[in-house]
């Protein structure tokens, strides 16, 4: 059969990236570029500053990309482009840019979701077997969602307020860490002990999460030590957190493996960077016995490698948009 080449195209939040991707598996060349050091000024990405950032970057990355490839845009069998959720002015110059690139040089245009390319960059590194349960914890989503078979989603459950993701950095930046405050929040978590008391959220019988009351319980536990005038123990607290947040992720999707009587697991979006998250994945598929494929890190972030491998797989799926497609801040993957 013939190769399918695809050129993913990602910019929903704060990296502007361009990747091409042979046959959904097999990355060939991708370039991110990370705003991050701009950011970081301000705390927290400036949807204002994302959108100038990408139009500036957005060429230069898609040539560099096709460059290190040693290709030109003949070689492309299609064009996959996040077209949501995220940042609306972020999501619409990397639109642009692949609408354009479809109607010059008359590529299909695949429509990807945001929650569909994290997923997808497991088959990056290892063959997808169905049915599996996919656990996506991002910076604006933490969901169970089942998977049948290549493109199709059900899910089971989600957050009822905030995101992980969202949790990791609030709380971070509480404890006085600059921001992007989930991975420093993570390192700080893994030399501290579990010493204060955290509620831990949602102990029922739903796939859902909570995260708001976690999250204020160590916004108060701050507020409280600080009129006290007692110091806080940042390693301490850090810990405590990840251990909780961690232990309510682990007892929902547990749940749902064996209610469903799943075989194989995998997990995504950015918060699959954690390493007490990923630890504590690897401890539960030894106890029941399932498969487990979590993504190297370069993968777990946002880039655009897993967008053209969904986009190949969304591809033999049949999915194409026309130049009327549009971006959308908010979307539903299932
Ligand atoms: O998937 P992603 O890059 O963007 C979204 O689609 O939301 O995820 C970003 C989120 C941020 O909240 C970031 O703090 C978090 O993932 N994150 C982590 C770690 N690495 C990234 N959270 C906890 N521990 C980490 N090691
Ligand atoms: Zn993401």
């Amino acid at each position: 059969m013939k190769d399918t080449y695809i050129l993913g195209i990602e910019s929903s939040c704060d990296e502007t990236s361009a990747s091409i991707v042979k046959n959904g598996t097999e990355e060939i060349a991708t370039v991110i570029s990370s705003q991050i050091d701009i950011h970081k000024n301000y705390g927290g990405v400036v949807p204002e500053i994302a959108s100038r950032q990408h139009v500036k970057n957005i060429t230069i990355v898609l040539e560099e990309c096709l460059k290190q490839a040693n290709m030109t845009m003949d070689d492309i069998d299609a064009i996959a482009i996040t077209y949501g959720p995220g940042l609306i002015g972020s999501l619409l110059i990397g639109l642009e840019a692949a609408k354009t690139l479809s109607f010059i040089y008359d590529k299909p245009l695949i429509p990807v979701h945001h929650i569909a390319g994290h997923i997808y960059a497991n088959s990056l590194v290892k063959e997808m077997k169905f049915p599996l349960l996919a656990l996506v914890v991002s910076g604006g989503h933490t969901e169970i969602i089942e998977m049948t078979g290549h493109y199709k989603f059900n899910k089971l459950g989600g957050t009822l307020d905030d995101a992980i993701g969202e949790c990791y950095d609030k709380v971070a930046r509480v404890i006085g860490l600059p921001y992007p405050g989930g991975p420093k929040l993570d390192k700080l978590a893994a030399i501290g002990e579990k010493t204060y008391k955290l509620p831990v959220p949602l102990q029922d019988d739903s796939y859902n999460f909570s995260f708001s009351g976690l999250k204020s319980a160590v916004i108060n536990l701050a507020h409280n030590e600080e009129q006290r005038g007692s110091e806080l123990n940042k390693e301490n607290l850090a810990a405590s957190f990840q251990d909780v947040a961690i232990q309510s992720i682990i007892t929902k999707i547990k749940k749902a493996i064996i209610d469903k009587n799943i075989k194989s697991v995998i997990v995504a979006g950015g918060v699959a960077a954690n390493q007490g998250l990923r630890n504590a994945m690897e401890n539960l598929v030894t106890e029941l016995n399932v498969e487990l494929s979590i993504p190297p890190i370069k993968y777990c972030t946002d880039n655009a490698t897993m967008v053209a491998a969904a986009g190949y797989y969304a591809y033999l799926d049949g999915r194409r948009a026309d130049l009327t497609l549009n971006s959308k801040s908010q979307d539903k993957l299932c």
